[in-house]
Parts: structure tokens; C-alpha cells; sequence
């Protein structure tokens, strides 16, 4: 037996029209998967491809007066390039129903089912949805249409070949029961245990009038049901019947990522096909939520579809997987938004991890002249050491559990913890006070953590993590989930600073003229001010101004001078370290000799005056509107 190999598979996508972001969030997850998985030192085989037959796709060549093969070519063509390649995507095959390899495995399985009598010839009376490929009886019909989409289904009368689901109702029920992990979440699990006690019908897996598709062998007015074709490719794909050491190696498949409207397919026909096969059952389904434009499903057929490219085009891969995989806790469903994405480039990656970055190699240049520091053993405090290491272990465990924006999250707990320990620290000061080795810990705790940041990141971004150790002054790429251990030695090693890591995004969406009066101004108008929140730092008197204070703010990427008139409202002592928000784009004026460099939000009333503040503590630079 070979080396076991760590599976996980995509449902493969109808090439019907070009893919949309949602059809992107589940690659994109997966390929994270995948890639996490190498990077521990797991042999991967990671699987996505096209679910080329059916009636669907049938009937929409046919409304281009193309041939389904000739239809479904272009399409195919660009998921794989530039969509999937675009998006980084490592898949180790890419599999598509229409291939020979793929046919031959279905017709012997589906005949090896006759054989034994899972499968036998009746009629079929019923209903079925199109745009889902799916049969209904009467009575699971819903104001007479499909009880998933909503959508109307169509009559359907004639010979058809059955599977015989019902046999293995109690077989099925029991398994769940036996492994909990099976199903996840647990609310998906629940709902399938519930499906299959309503009782399972033996289902129809063929159709006549449909030509698309691949024949019931030595029956070819039958052709096999879209759905049965397209599980089996779960098996081509891992060797079943053609490469048997691959097949050893592979399965049983270790994830099965799915949208949670496909879940009962894969958790109650794909399982029964592989006991009816005396294979073993993969390991884990998980049904991940929807994204949402508003309260519906992204989707070609409500029109409110979002092109990856598109986004791809405009912001670059790493802000979009980013976004995709860490807006949304994994499982659930959530809203896209492109603000959304704007807002995580801009504070996670810009400011967070970008200003960590920036100022990291600069301190390292100004006060070390470029080279790196190396940890000189018992001064260190180890802070950094100790986050880094629970974040270590925090990662493994969230990705072993598919928790993926969890795994970004602790990710983003490091980065932060260390922007944290330079307000601490105080380099500058440590620089002053010529305490060299206080400093150089700092430093290279700093360094340090930035360069486990970029093999941690590995997995999720494509490109971040390389122009990161770039600038930290490191040469390989990131081999190994182990190089993520504190302690590197950095000897002889330089840092290279660059532009920015992430630039800042200038979001601007286009309204359109609403019902604005004279006097109001439009959003347009609101959005030209830049309100950022930021820290006080230091407030001092301005000699000869009894109503000025001389402040600085930390505003994300730097310190700000601005002078406020707020002296007879606040002592000195008591502002700092205070958030509040600055008008951070206005044009800078001098107040008695001093360059103020934007304005501080206050309310007043009857003289009082009370500066304005985020209720709960927000990252320096986070945008206010
Ligand atoms: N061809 C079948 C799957 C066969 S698998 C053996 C199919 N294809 S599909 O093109 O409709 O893709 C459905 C999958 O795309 C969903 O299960 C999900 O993974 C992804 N998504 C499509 N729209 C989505 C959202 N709006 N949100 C999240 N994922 C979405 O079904």
C-alpha cells in the first residue's frame, strides 16, 4: 500500500455560464486546505473539475445552436484559465465528466449495480427541476414547485432505471449515527438525520429524450442521471478502476467541500452508492453556508451574480482570498460586500499587518542599520515567543476542524499582539537610552514574528508571504508548517524595505443622485472626509495659547501633530492614550508657529466640549463613516 494521500474534493461545477464569486469561495477554501495540508507535510491530492452533462446544460447549448461539447468547451477553458489559475488555485487535477476515463468508470459501476440488483428497471412518475437536476415526488413539492430553489419542475412519466436507496435506508441511518464527524456542521448533520427518517425512495437514475449524457450500458435510450455521473467522479478521480495505487493511497477521501444546498446528495446518495460498492465512506461532508448579496444566494438565475475576475482585476488575488476566506466564519452563511473587502484589505492587510511590516524593518534599518538582530538568549521577555506559539497551535487545530476564518483570526492575534508590543516597547526610547540589548530583543522579536507571520499566512495568500521574507531579508520560499517555530537565527540577514506591503484602497462606490434637497450634500460629499480612528500619544501645553493643546496620534501608519482646542476641557495626562477619531484629509494649517495636520471629532453643548471616541477600541486607521 502507498503512502496515504490527504483527498479533499470540490463539487464540480455546472460549466452552464461563467462561475461566480461563490463558486470562487469554495475553491478558494479548499485550496487553502490543500495547501495547509502540504505545508505539514501531508502527500495531497485536491480535486476540482466540471459537471459537464444533463439536461441544464443540454438545453442551454441548444439555445445557442451549439453541440452541448462545443457549448461547455469555452466555459471549461476559462475556469481552469484565467479564473482558477488567477485565483492560485493548486489543484492536482482537474477532472470533467466528459472525459473517457470518467465514462468508463461510471457505466461499470452502474453496471456492477444491476448485476447485484441495486439498480432495476421501472416507471418512473414524478417531478424534476431542472436548474437543480433533481426528482420530486408529488407530495415533497412545494406550491407545486422544487422544495429547494422554489423554482417550477416539470412532469416527468417514463421507463426508468431505479437505485435502490431504500435498502440501505437503515444501513445509511446507523453509519451517521456511528460518526458524528461525518456530517458537519452538526446543524447539516441534524437535518439529514431527519430527511432519512421521513423514509428514502428508491431513486431514478436514468433518463430517455435526454441524448447529453453517458449511456446505461447495452441500454443507450437511457442515459444515466446527471447526479449519479457527476458523485461518481469523487472515484474516477482517486484511480477507482484504473490506477490502483493511487486508489489505495486516496481513498476513502478525507473532505467532500460542498455548498450546504448539495449536502443531501453527498450525504445520502453518494454514501449509499459507495456502500452498494463495499467501499469505504469519506471521512467527512462538510456543507459550508452561502454568500449572500442582501438576503439571497449569489446566482446566476437572480442576476445578482459577481465576476472573481473582475474583483481579481481590481484588488489583486491575496485582498480577495483574504476577504473570502476570513469574512465569513466558516460554515455559516454571510453578506459579500465589496466595501467588505475594501475595509479587510485596508485595516488586516494594509494597516494591520502592512504598518507592522513597515515599521518593523524601518526601526531595524534606523536603529541596527539594516541587519538583523539576533535574540540574545535569557533577555528576552517572551511575549512574542509565547503568543506565537499558541497561535501555532491554535492554527492546527482550527484547520484540522475546517475552521478557516478562525485560522486567519489567530493569524491576525500575532500581528497585532506584536503592533501592541512596539507601543510597549518603545524602541526609540530603548534607542536613546543606548539600552542595546533591551533593544535588539525588541527587534528581533519583531522580525521574528514577521517572518513566522509569512509561513503561517502561506496557505491563504499567494503572494504576501514572499514579499514579506523578501523585505525581512530572507531568500527561500516557505517549505514547511514547522518553520513556524520561534527561535530562527538570523545571522548575517538584512532587511530590504520596499514600498508598502498592501496599498491603501481609495474606496469610492458610485451613488446615484438620490432625493438630495439644497442644503443637504450628497453621500458623495461625506465620503470625500477621511475620519480615521487614532490614539493620543502625547498632549502637551502650547506656551501663549490658553485654549491649545499640542497632540500627537497615532493614526494607523503614523504619528500626527495636531493641535486641538481643547485645553480648557482636558488635562494633558488624561488624553493619552485615548482613541478618538481624526479628520485625517484636511489641508494642514499652523497654529502659533505649529503644523496641525488634520482635526480631532468633538461634540459640544453649552459650552462643554467632549471629544468623540469609538465605543469599543478600534485598530488605529480604522476607517469612521
Ligand atoms: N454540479 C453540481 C455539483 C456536483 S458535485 C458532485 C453543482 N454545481 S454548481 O455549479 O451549481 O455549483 C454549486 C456549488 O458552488 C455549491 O455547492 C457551492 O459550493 C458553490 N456555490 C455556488 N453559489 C454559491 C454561493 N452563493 N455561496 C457559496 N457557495 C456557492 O451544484
Amino acid at each position: 500500500m502507498g503512502e496515504s494521500v490527504w483527498y479533499i474534493t470540490t463539487p464540480i461545477y455546472y460549466p452552464s455560464d461563467s462561475l461566480h464569486v461563490g463558486h470562487a469561495y469554495t475553491t478558494v477554501a479548499a485550496d487553502a486546505l490543500a495547501r495547509y495540508h502540504r505545508l505539514v507535510g501531508d502527500r495531497v491530492l485536491f480535486v476540482t473539475g466540471t459537471d459537464e452533462h444533463g439536461q441544464k446544460i443540454q438545453k442551454k447549448a441548444l439555445e445557442k445552436g451549439q453541440k452541448p461539447l462545443e457549448f461547455v468547451t469555452p466555459i471549461v477553458k476559462f475556469i481552469r484559465d484565467p479564473l482558477w489559475k488567477r485565483l492560485g488555485i493548486s489543484y492536482d487535477d482537474f477532472i470533467r465528466t466528459t472525459e473517457d476515463r470518467h465514462r468508463h468508470v461510471v457505466q461499470q459501476i452502474f453496471q456492477r449495480l444491476v448485476e447485484q440488483g441495486d439498480i432495476y428497471k421501472g416507471i418512473y412518475e414524478g417531478w424534476y427541476c431542472l436548474p437543480d437536476e433533481s426528482y420530486w415526488t408529488e407530495s415533497k413539492l412545494v406550491d407545486g414547485n422544487c422544495p429547494d430553489c422554489g423554482r417550477p419542475v416539470e412532469k416527468v412519466t417514463q421507463e426508468s432505471y431505479f437505485f435502490r436507496l431504500s435498502h440501505y435506508q437503515n444501513r445509511l441511518h446507523q453509519y451517521i449515527l456511528d460518526h458524528p464527524e461525518f456530517i458537519q456542521p452538526t446543524s447539516r448533520r441534524h437535518e439529514m438525520l431527519n430527511f432519512i427518517e421521513a423514509g428514502l425512495e428508491d431513486l431514478s437514475v436514468s433518463r430517455m429524450g435526454v441524448s447529453w449524457g453517458i449511456p446505461v450500458p447495452g441500454d443507450p435510450d437511457h442515459v444515466i442521471y446527471v447526479w449519479f455521473d457527476a458523485l461518481t467522479n469523487y472515484l474516477t478521480a482517486a484511480g477507482y478502476l484504473h490506477d490502483t495505487d493511487l486508489f489505495q493511497s486516496a481513498w476513502p477521501a478525507n473532505v467532500h467541500l460542498v455548498g450546504k444546498e448539495i449536502v443531501r446528495f453527498h450525504t445520502v446518495i453518494w454514501p449509499i452508492i459507495l456502500m452498494a460498492l463495499d467501499l469505504p465512506l469519506p471521512d467527512r461532508v462538510f456543507g459550508h453556508g452561502w454568500l449572500l448579496i442582501g438576503q439571497a444566494k449569489m446566482g446566476k438565475s437572480l442576476g445578482n451574480a459577481v465576476d472573481p475576475v473582475e474583483l481579481f482585476d481590481r484588488y489583486g488575488v491575496d485582498p480577495l482570498r483574504h476577504y473570502l476566506l476570513r469574512e465569513v466564519p466558516f460554515g455559516a452563511d454571510g453578506s459579500y460586500t465589496e466595501a467588505a473587502l475594501v475595509l479587510r484589505t485596508n485595516v488586516d492587510l494594509a494597516n494591520d499587518l502592512g504598518n507592522l511590516l513597515s515599521r518593523t524593518t524601518a526601526m531595524i534599518d534606523r536603529f541596527h542599520q539594516g541587519t538583523v538582530p539576533s535574540l540574545d538568549v535569557g533577555s528576552d521577555d517572551g511575549v512574542l515567543a509565547k503568543e506565537a506559539a499558541l497561535v501555532y497551535r491554535e492554527v492546527e487545530t482550527f484547520m484540522n476542524n475546517l475552521a478557516i476564518s478562525d485560522a486567519l483570526t489567530s493569524i491576525f492575534r500575532l500581528i497585532n499582539r506584536a503592533n501592541k508590543y512596539i507601543e510597549e516597547q518603545k524602541p526609540w526610547d530603548l534607542a536613546k537610552r543606548h539600552d542595546g540589548v533591551a533593544l535588539d530583543n525588541v527587534l528581533y522579536g519583531l522580525w521574528e514574528t514577521l517572518r513566522i507571520v509569512s509561513v503561517l499566512l502561506t496557505p491563504f495568500l499567494l503572494e504576501a508571504p514572499n514579499r514579506i521574507r523578501k523585505q525581512l531579508g530572507l531568500t527561500e520560499p516557505v517549505l514547511q508548517y514547522r518553520e513556524a517555530l520561534f527561535g530562527f537565527n538570523p545571522s548575517g540577514l538584512s532587511v530590504r524595505r520596499e514600498g508598502p506591503l498592501f496599498p491603501r484602497i481609495e474606496w469610492k462606490e458610485s451613488v446615484t443622485a438620490g432625493d438630495d434637497t439644497d442644503h443637504a450634500i450628497g453621500v458623495e460629499d461625506f465620503r470625500k472626509l477621511d475620519f480615521r480612528v487614532g490614539t493620543i500619544r502625547t498632549a502637551e501645553i502650547v506656551p501663549g495659547a490658553d485654549r491649545l493643546l499640542k497632540l500627537t496620534v497615532f493614526d494607523g501608519s503614523r504619528d500626527r501633530t495636531i493641535v486641538s482646542g481643547i485645553r480648557l476641557h482636558y488635562a494633558p495626562a488624561d488624553l493619552i492614550g485615548q482613541q478618538v477619531v481624526v479628520v485625517a484629509n484636511l489641508k494642514p494649517a499652523t497654529f502659533k508657529g505649529i503644523v496641525s495636520e488634520g482635526m480631532l471629532l468633538a461634540g459640544s453643548h453649552e459650552g462643554e466640549l467632549s471629544l468623540v471616541a469609538p465605543i469599543r477600541p478600534l485598530p488605529e486607521g480604522a476607517p469612521v463613516k
